[in-house]
């Protein structure tokens, strides 16, 4: 069964590379709706003893992948704020302090809440590290990423709008289970949909933190904020936009010189990611607009050949679902993402699957009439992947006709991984959760916009 679905989908891809347009897959999935994981189910146990660390997580911690920060919860009582580490085969334990915070939201309280940097790690290392003590103590290991440098391979998983489903869970196995081996989430957006409860019951936060430590206390996800992590509620009192989410999630963004954790940059072996806030002011003069003009300089595509955006809405989405809400942010900074030859933009938000050809926008100038999308060999590709199996369900209405610079879309959850291999090829594919763990259903060459820019497109113009 599941062979003959992904026979059938790599026919209808190969017929559509023949055509001149892209391609709406036919494959059929049940369109019943997703429902949250109870709260009882195995995947949000917490761990046995007395207030041990629960919720771990870990994310890059600094600019060039020689810190990580490591975050968990304790539960009854403040405890340890160390974390003991060392490298794999060595015996000296190090020890960092972080802090730990606490928050209220309306009538919830968190538990303790600890952050803790650790620093001037070796690069291609494997380090073990503990959190908590005694009997309670926790062991966890993660891989440190290259060097940063041009010709360092290296593997991103692509995951958004997760929630808590059992979907959410089906996508995580998937990821874990793909042969691909993703060494760094890219996260984009939309974490728990603890907001879909009400007065935004923060227990499904702490939930949501402990069905995915299976993944993120091993490796980093890197977080952007999508617009469940607002948690902007007037009418319970709480109007502190992205409370519970800065309260739980930290992120390097000091290292880049940003002023909120909303937008900042990390580099990890060969790529330059740059994260953005759809859900942040970024119009001109605002500081988000201030720190990508600067920023956008800086990368060097000696040191960093794969510049790599994450935002949570995305710019060019021929779904029906948040049609047109990345558009406002499109005007503003498309030209520069043209002009700095940015390879791929990841972004969710629609719960379905889409990517793009390389195309641009900008010649617009409103008087010209120049606003249709055109071919364009330096501008990125555009991926909306937020199918990441949250409770909403699928964005399964496309706008008809498929636009020419759509490549290939569809209404099914699942995730991605792009692997760098150097500094001029990256492979791409997407897997749908309804296939076998080593099934692409989409997948690519990106040819690197700085270092081989020739056309990578699949479908012909
Ligand atoms: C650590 O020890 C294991 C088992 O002896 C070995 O397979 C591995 O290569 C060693 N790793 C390092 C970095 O020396
Ligand atoms: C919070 O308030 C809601 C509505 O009054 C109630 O259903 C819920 O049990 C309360 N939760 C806590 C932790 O007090
Ligand atoms: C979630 O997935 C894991 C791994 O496949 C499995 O062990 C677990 O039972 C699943 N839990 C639920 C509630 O689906
Ligand atoms: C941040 O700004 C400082 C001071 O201007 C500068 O030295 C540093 O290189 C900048 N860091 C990054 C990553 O741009
Ligand atoms: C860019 O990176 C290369 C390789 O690391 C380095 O040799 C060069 O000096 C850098 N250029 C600038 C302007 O920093
Ligand atoms: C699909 O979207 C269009 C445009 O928003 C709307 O008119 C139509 O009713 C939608 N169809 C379904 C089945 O939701
Ligand atoms: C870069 O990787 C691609 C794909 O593996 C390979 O075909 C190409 O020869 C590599 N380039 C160099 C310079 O090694
Ligand atoms: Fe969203």
């Amino acid at each position: 069964m599941v062979v003959a679905v992904a026979v059938f989908a790599a026919t209808v891809l190969h017929a559509a590379i023949l055509c001149s347009a892209g391609m709406t897959s036919s494959f059929v999935r049940s369109p019943q709706k997703s429902v949250d994981m109870p709260l009882d189910s195995d995947v949000f146990k917490a761990p046995p003893g007395y207030n041990a660390p629960q919720q771990v997580h870990i994310t890059q911690g600094d600019h060039v992948g020689e810190a990580v920060i490591v975050s968990w919860v304790t539960v009854e009582e403040p405890g340890s704020s160390i974390v003991q580490y060392w490298a794999e085969n060595t015996s000296h334990k190090h020890k960092a302090e972080g802090k730990f915070n606490k928050y209220k939201f309306y009538n919830y309280t968190s538990g303790y809440i600890h952050h803790c940097t650790i620093r001037k790690l070796q690069h291609d290392t494997k380090y073990y590290y503990e959190v908590g003590v005694g009997s309670s103590a926790r062991t966890f290991w993660f891989t440190t990423p290259p060097k940063v440098g041009p010709d360092a391979p290296y593997t991103f998983g692509v995951i958004g709008d997760l929630g808590q489903t059992y979907d959410s869970n089906i996508t995580l196995t998937h990821y874990e289970k793909n042969p691909n081996k993703g060494q760094t989430v890219l996260y984009v957006g939309d974490l728990s949909y603890a907001d879909n409860y009400p007065f935004h019951d923060n227990v499904r936060w702490d939930t949501w933190a402990r069905f995915v430590e299976r993944s993120v206390a091993y490796q980093p996800w890197i977080w952007t904020a999508g617009n469940h992590e607002i948690d902007f509620v007037p009418e319970i009192g709480e109007t502190k936009p992205f409370k519970p989410y800065t309260n739980r999630y930290r992120v390097p963004y000091k290292a880049s010189n940003s002023t909120a954790p909303f937008w900042y940059s990390v580099k990890r072996a060969s790529a330059y990611i740059i994260v953005l806030s759809s859900y942040s002011a970024y119009g001109k003069y605002t500081p988000q607009y201030q720190w990508l003009e600067d920023e956008l300089p800086k990368v060097n595509r000696s040191e960093t050949p794969w510049l790599i955006v994450l935002m949570h809405s995305p710019w060019y989405n021929s779904n029906t679902y948040h049609y047109m809400e990345g558009e406002t942010m499109r005007v503003m900074y498309e030209p520069w993402f043209v002009k700095y030859k940015v390879d791929v933009v990841f972004a969710g938000h629609v719960h379905a699957y889409e990517r793009s050809e390389r195309v641009s926008n900008i010649a617009y100038n409103i008087i010209n009439g120049l606003c249709s999308p055109v071919s364009d060999q330096s501008a990125p590709v555009y991926i909306t992947i937020g199918d990441g199996g949250n409770i909403e369900g699928l964005a399964n209405n496309l706008t008809e006709p498929q636009p020419k610079y759509s490549a290939y879309r569809e209404a099914s959850f699942g995730h991605a991984t792009f692997s760098i291999k150097n500094r001029t090829h990256s492979y791409y594919s997407w897997h749908r959760n309804q296939d076998g763990y080593a099934v692409e259903a989409d997948s690519l060459w990106f040819f690197n916009r700085f270092w081989h820019q020739i056309d990578d497109s699949t479908t012909a113009a």
